[in-house]
């Protein structure tokens, strides 16, 4: 029913259920306790009826008020009382005759609630009851006959002390229910917590949508559901209005600049070598790497031509660090490769993955003083990569920005030397694609270290 789809009305019935059940329990259950005073069956009323009878017609021979007249009743009673079986007589003064005196106090106390012939009833008390009364003539006055008897079926006596305890009865209730109520507020809850997980993917870029988002739950949690994924979707086509500006804006800027690459080498050839020309000359070439570097990160975000593979770590990193090593030795640094794996596979895309080792094994060649150090550690699921250096570092507050596109610390833009401020952007870009996360601290060599962890593929 729709009505029911709704977030506000289910946990409402669920309130108004459990109230009305705890209510209903706790009025209701005193009326199952067998201690209760409960009227007669017919076949009990007859056989009640029939002894008093019996007791009656033995009376007529005891005459009224003779000397000891309630003795000759106890005679009469006796004759009739079963083994187990114990009769009292009640006269209209109220006096109890019987020859067991020691439940005389139980037999008031049921006389006091059940005193009407025509509705005779019983009571139990502990593993004894007491059923009546029954109606005896006797000289045109009512005698009632109660009949106190062993139980016939005793109550146990947990159910006596739960009776007894209302509030331990609704204790034990409340604890009974509890694996039920918690199944139901967890299954209130579930579409919650699988927004949640959607969140957290987009928060860690991942803008894939969730069409299950939009089947689960109540109405609310649809409708959120479908706003999320309309959100995705909005978010996907601006991030994709903006690479394809970037590579728009990019590529028109290579015509000019080609242009003037092309004006320079004819001045050169005019006019001859000359300061301002070898000046414009490499500006004209930092601005073309710029763009190069540019088009590249919105190529690599922009279309997915390239494919996924599976690649051993080993293999897919060999020449990467192979031409470190060789770059180390021409510029004189100490480059250390720890503990590379054999047979751990990763699901990637290969250039992309080793363009980022390598944009961040340059950075620190760039900003070392004379020391660089590649680790590599496996656990269960997680290969890390650290890539640590000597040199200044970069303070606290920039270690995230630095993966900004074109940021560049203070530091590195007083240099002469140095790049654009993409490098990072383009490693982050390729680390997420491929599931993994990249981060940067301060390295125990005490320069910078940048920690990548990706995921290892399982067969
Ligand atoms: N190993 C490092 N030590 C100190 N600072 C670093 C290190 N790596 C990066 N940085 C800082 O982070 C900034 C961003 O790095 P990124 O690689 O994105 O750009 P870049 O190296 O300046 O230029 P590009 O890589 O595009 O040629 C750098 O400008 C630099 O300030
Ligand atoms: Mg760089």
């Amino acid at each position: 029913m729709w009505i029911f789809d709704r977030l506000t009305i289910r946990i409402f019935t669920i309130f108004f259920l459990t109230i009305a059940f705890f209510l209903m329990l706790v009025m209701l259950l005193p009326n199952f306790d067998s201690r209760n005073l409960t009227y007669l069956a017919n076949k009990e009323k007859d056989s009640g009826n029939l002894l008093a009878k019996q007791i009656e017609k033995e009376l007529v021979n005891v005459p009224k008020n003779s000397f000891r007249w309630w003795m000759r009743f106890i005679v009469v009673m006796d004759n009739y009382q079963k083994p187990g079986q114990f009769l009292f007589i009640v006269t209209p003064n109220e006096q109890i005759i019987t020859a067991d005196s020691n439940h005389i106090d139980l037999v008031k106390n049921f006389n006091e609630k059940s005193h009407n012939v025509n509705d005779p009833a019983k009571k139990i008390y502990d593993s004894q009851e007491i059923i009546g009364p029954f109606l005896i003539h006797y000289t045109d006055q009512d005698y009632q006959l109660y009949i106190l008897q062993s139980a016939s079926d005793i109550q146990s006596q947990f159910a006596n002390l739960v009776f007894d305890h209302p509030f331990l009865l609704l204790s034990l209730t409340m604890l009974a229910s509890s694996p039920f109520l918690l199944w139901l507020s967890w299954s209130i809850a579930k579409p919650a917590r699988r927004l949640k997980k959607a969140a957290d993917r987009v928060a860690k870029g991942n803008l894939q949508e969730w069409p299950e988002l939009e089947q689960i739950g109540s109405s609310e949690y649809k409708a959120t559901g479908s706003s999320f994924n309309h959100m995705l979707r909005e978010l996907k086509r601006m991030q994709e209005l903006q690479q394809q500006l970037l590579s728009d804006i990019s590529h028109e800027l290579r015509t000019p600049l080609t242009r003037l690459q092309l004006a320079t080498s004819l001045l050169r050839r005019k006019q001859g070598e000359s300061k301002e020309v070898v000046r414009i000359n490499s500006e004209a070439l930092k601005l073309d790497s710029m763009i190069g570097d540019l088009l590249s990160l919105a190529r690599q975000q922009y279309d997915n031509n390239e494919v996924r593979e599976l690649k051993q770590i080993d293999v897919l990193f060999k020449s990467v660090l192979d031409n470190a090593v060789f770059e180390a030795e021409q510029i004189g640094k100490k480059f250390t490769i720890e503990h590379i794996p054999t047979n751990i596979t990763i699901l990637c895309y290969p250039d992309a993955l080793c363009s980022a080792l390598e944009n961040v094994i340059r950075n620190a060649f760039r900003y070392s003083r004379s020391e660089i150090e590649v680790n590599f550690a496996v656990n269960q699921h997680s290969l890390t990569i650290t890539i640590d250096d000597d040199g200044l570092g970069v303070q606290h507050d920039e270690l995230e920005q630095i993966f900004r596109p074109f940021y560049r610390t203070s530091e590195a833009r007083d240099r002469e030397s140095g790049g654009t401020g993409l490098g990072l952007a383009i490693v982050s870009n390729s680390v997420t694609r491929d599931n993994g996360t990249v981060k940067a601290e301060k390295s125990h060599l005490g320069g910078l270290r940048i920690v990548i962890v990706l995921p290892i593929y399982k067969y």
